[in-house]
């Protein structure tokens, strides 16, 4: 018997659900050991605001800087595996006639877990491309101590295939995601802050549209309001125990 009690309307309709969509953020990768980015940074980059280190801005005045910054980040990506709340949605994937994922993470977490469908709307950390035109580099020359690598086929700056504070979604992704929440019944979101556009309106445009929306966050957020049913919860422990209740018979043994 799982140890928690889940509303049986919440059980009723995935089992109903023929689409169902997921928003995650940093939190569903809390507990792989990936910072979220509004929690206090710790350590070497305690006095670094990701906010200012992941701009266009910082990357033209302090490139090398940002790069620190996410050689850092890639190597804490690297060693990270998927934890229960990645598998818990692979999972879910197989279970429902459509399934979407969106996600705002850029570590590829989803994909490792076996997630099939996944939209990610901030790029991938593990991808570079150069700051100029986008040529897309898999090699390049290590450039001296303390300087950012730059493109070998235009010499701009390289940087990492995300989307920093102030530019715009990848179109492609954020109508996929767009389309995807106006045919949801049911719409997960999980890990969270709801505090940057436009992937914070993706829950409300679902709701609008008639979904059945399900907050999962230990900590309340702007997009609270809206849920019909709010999990309280880490991912890790709520998804895998939801998949158990909404389908006792066919949750895979590894969950
Ligand atoms: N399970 C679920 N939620 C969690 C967990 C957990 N184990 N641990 C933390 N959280 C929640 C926090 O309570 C918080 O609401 O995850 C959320 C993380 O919020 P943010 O750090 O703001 O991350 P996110 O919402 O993904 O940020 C959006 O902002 O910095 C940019 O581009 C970056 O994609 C990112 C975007």
């Amino acid at each position: 018997m799982s140890e928690f009690e889940f509303p049986s309307d919440l059980l009723h309709r995935l089992r109903e659900a023929h689409h169902v969509v997921v928003l995650t953020g940093a939190g569903i990768s809390a507990e792989s050991g990936i910072p979220t980015f509004r929690e206090a940074q710790t350590g070497l980059w305690a006095r670094y605001d990701p906010q200012e280190l992941a701009s266009p801005q910082a990357l033209a005045h302090h490139p090398e800087l940002v790069w620190q910054w996410y050689a850092w980040r890639r190597d804490l990506v690297r060693r990270a595996q998927p934890n229960p709340g990645h598998l818990a949605l692979a999972a879910l994937e197989k279970m429902v006639p459509r399934f979407t994922l969106i996600t705002q993470n850029v570590d590829g977490l989803h994909q490792r877990a076996g997630s099939q469908e996944v939209v990610e709307l901030h790029g991938n950390i593990m991808r570079t491309v150069c700051a100029a035109n986008r040529h897309l580099v898999t090699e390049w020359a290590s450039p001296p101590e303390g300087e950012a690598p730059r493109c070998p086929i235009c010499g701009s700056v390289l940087r990492p295939d995300v989307v920093f504070f102030g530019e715009p979604l990848p179109p492609q992704a954020l109508q996929t995601a767009t389309a995807a929440v106006q045919t949801a019944d049911v719409m997960l979101v999980v890990g969270t802050s709801g505090a940057v556009y436009p992937a914070a309106a993706l829950p409300e445009i679902a709701k609008t549209h008639g979904a059945y929306v399900v907050e999962i966050n230990p900590l309340p957020t702007p997009l609270s309001s809206l849920a019909d049913v709010i999990l309280r919860l880490p991912a890790g422990k709520a998804l895998p125990a939801l998949l158990a209740a909404a389908w006792p018979e066919h949750t895979p043994e590894r969950l």
